[in-house]
């Protein structure tokens, strides 16, 4: 596992992404449950690699990766495949999965804020669930990140909680979804855990998410809502202009 982040020459009021915020994943007790919890599922993670057209040779950066689900995936395709995590418990868990099946991922200990991404310039780069552990100021410089390391023509991938209702409608939608996603203890996430998400994470509004991912030079291929609380963008890294 390599270390690619490198916080030592940022300054001193740069964000700190080694300790994450709101629900505890990271203990050896929620990383075992993780899966279980999230509903992981290897065949939902083929089916986007599918959409994202990874295949032998493409190179994909997994930002937030987990238990690394879509990136041993990807790697089984044998994709260039770098799964990235600021939890050294997370990756573990990863690297097991990915012995497990007999692949090798290359993994990095780093954020979305301080991954340097040292191969060849990425295909494509995936971040699920795992964005709104940053405020929004600091989201739009991960996004940054995330564009810089894209080839021209690349791909980004956004799932997450993230917010299109309308905010005069907040408590409903959110009491709504805590209602319905909360499991018993033991059985999936916790009505405390969705609590805890809305309190001291930092999920945000689809169009502030937007705004951002406009401000890359990245363009939005497409975006969808299914739920009022979730959502996913598809982004395209702009060519360059041909001078006249
Ligand atoms: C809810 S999990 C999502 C994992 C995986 N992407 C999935 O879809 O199942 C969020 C992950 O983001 C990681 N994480 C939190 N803050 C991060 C940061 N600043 N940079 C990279 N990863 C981060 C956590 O350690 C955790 O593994």
């Amino acid at each position: 596992m390599s270390q690619t982040g490198s916080n030592d020459s940022r300054p001193t009021w740069w964000f700190s992404e080694y300790t994450p915020v709101g629900t505890d994943l990271s203990s050896p007790a929620a990383v075992a449950s993780y899966d279980r919890n999230q509903g992981t599922d290897q065949a939902a993670d083929d089916a986007l690699l599918d959409r994202l057209g990874v295949r032998e040779g493409t190179c994909m950066v997994d930002l937030g990766c987990g238990t690394g689900s879509l990136i041993v995936q990807a790697a089984r395709r044998k994709a260039e495949a770098h799964g990235v995590d600021v939890s050294e418990e997370m990756l573990t868990h990863a690297q097991g999965r990915a012995r497990r099946v007999g692949v090798t991922p290359h993994w990095h200990r780093a954020g979305f804020l301080d991954y340097v991404h040292r191969a060849a310039p990425a295909d494509v780069v995936t971040t699920k669930s795992a964005l709104h552990q940053l405020p929004d100021f600091w989201k739009q410089q991960a996004l940054l990140n995330a564009a810089a390391m894209l080839r021209p023509g690349g791909t980004l991938y956004i799932w997450d909680v993230m917010f299109s209702f309308d905010p005069a409608d907040t408590e409903d939608h959110l009491q709504r979804w805590i209602d319905s996603a909360s499991r018993p203890q033991g059985e999936g996430f916790t009505r405390a855990d969705f609590e805890a998400h809305v309190r001291e994470e930092f999920s945000t509004y689809t169009w502030v998410l937007e705004g951002m991912i406009e401000r890359t030079g990245m363009e939005i291929i497409s975006r969808s809502f299914p739920r009022s609380t979730h959502g996913e963008f598809l982004c395209r890294k702009r060519l360059p202009t041909a001078r006249a």
